[in-house]
């Protein structure tokens, strides 16, 4: 069976890269990448780490790119990748406008479609925007769904998706998450690891903070960067900021926190270094989909700067918080949770157990 596996972005090469990895253990399966390259430093990072060539790079990122520019340009070079690799099955991930484009492309082919990390919903299409519509568009062209936790096959099930064409998986990232963890712990390191241990004092208590979400330019971002400074008044914390690469959020980053001691604003991390840095941290605050899911395995709260969250498993099992981007609420809550003492519990984590590729990829062997 041919298999082309489509990302384009950090966060779908994570979460794509173990199932990849997994797909090249059976001599079944004929497996090919594409990289839309949607991001382009952001997600040369992953494939080094995870060792993953493409076998084709559409290149198509622009500095400041717009929604419609990047559809029109990612819709138009599959025809050639899709035509050329004559896959039996394509498989795209989660919300981003690579795997909206990807899986409608593979459509106009008829080639059939499977969905990795399906059914997340707020049913809010302004938040997230525009992965909230992405997500539900994919979900209508794909013909295999792989949820992540069961509330995504729920969804599915009540948008009319046939029973058999869902499987629970768990999510990906948890996956990586594991891998990556192991090799730390077997002494791996990396350059900005060092850098780190250099520059910045660890018997502070750490809160690493990220932020990029679309519906939170201008003005969230503003209210979240008057957090973080009210924040740094106390000495005893060092927040560090890997800022993301898009010019909308590092304008108003660099511009509001560049000249404060304790805020370190630094260049996105490769992933390991990324993980590593998580689990010296104390508290996250963050928007992002993969932080949110990562972060209970390491029993570190999340404050969720985000008005609406598909993902409240983490928020019921208690290790995340959806406080949106007020800055008294922002402030409230970090002092809050750095000076109660957690339970460090050993709560599983609700996002999956680390075994959702060889799920897939099971499913895939009996059932496809
Ligand atoms: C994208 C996804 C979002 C995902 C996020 C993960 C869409 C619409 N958005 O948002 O769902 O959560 O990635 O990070 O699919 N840039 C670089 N180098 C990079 C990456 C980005 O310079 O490696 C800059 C470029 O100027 C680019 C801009 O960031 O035009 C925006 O990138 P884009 O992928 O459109 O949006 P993100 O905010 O990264
Ligand atoms: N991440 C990383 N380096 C960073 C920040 C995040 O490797 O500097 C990882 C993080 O561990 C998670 C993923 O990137 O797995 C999340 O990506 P992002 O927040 O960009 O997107 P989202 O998950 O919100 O779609």
């Amino acid at each position: 069976m041919k298999i082309l596996l489509c990302f384009g972005t950090r966060p779908e090469a994570i979460k794509m890269a173990p199932l990849f990895h997994e797909l090249k253990k059976y001599s079944i399966f004929e497996v090919k990448v594409c990289i839309t390259a949607q991001h382009r430093e952001m997600l040369d990072q992953v494939l080094d780490f995870f060792e993953i060539v493409p076998d084709y790079d559409l290149d198509v990122m622009q500095p400041n790119q717009t929604l419609n520019g990047l559809s029109a340009h990612i819709l138009s070079k599959m025809d050639y990748v899709l035509n050329d690799s004559k896959p039996d099955l394509v498989l795209v991930h989660g919300d981003t406008t690579t795997s909206t484009m990807v899986a409608l492309a593979a459509f106009h082919l008829s080639i059939k479609v499977g969905h990795v990390e399906a059914g997340l919903r707020t049913y809010n299409k302004k938040s997230p925007f525009p992965e909230e519509l992405n997500r539900q568009l994919t979900g209508r062209i794909a013909d295999f769904h792989f949820a992540p936790t069961q509330k995504g096959a729920k969804n599915l099930l009540q948008e009319g998706v046939k029973k058999d064409a869902i499987l629970v998986t768990g999510n990906t990232v948890v996956d990586a998450l594991v891998l990556t963890s192991e090799k730390l712990v077997n002494g791996f390191t990396t350059t900005a690891i060092q850098t780190l241990k250099n520059s910045i004092n660890f018997s502070r208590k750490i809160i690493l903070v990220t932020g990029h979400r679309r519906e939170s330019f201008g003005e969230g971002f503003e209210n979240l960067c008057k957090a973080l400074l009210k924040i740094a008044e106390n000495e005893e914390v060092e927040i560090i900021y890997p800022v993301h690469l898009n010019p909308n959020v590092q304008k108003t980053v660099f511009e509001m926190l560049s000249k404060v001691e304790n805020i370190h604003l630094i260049q996105p991390l490769d992933y390991p270094s990324f993980v590593w840095l998580m689990r010296k941290s104390s508290l996250i605050i963050s928007d992002s989909g993969g932080i949110q899911e990562e972060a209970p395995a390491f029993n570190i709260p999340v404050l969720v700067t985000r008005e609406t969250t598909e993902r409240d498993e983490g928020i019921t099992a208690g290790f995340s918080y959806l406080v949106g981007t007020n800055t008294s609420t922002i402030v409230e809550m970090a002092n809050m949770l750095l000076h109660s003492k957690l339970e460090k519990e050993d709560k599983p984590n609700p996002y999956g157990d680390g075994k959702a590729s060889e799920r897939i990829v099971h499913f895939i062997k009996n059932h496809i």
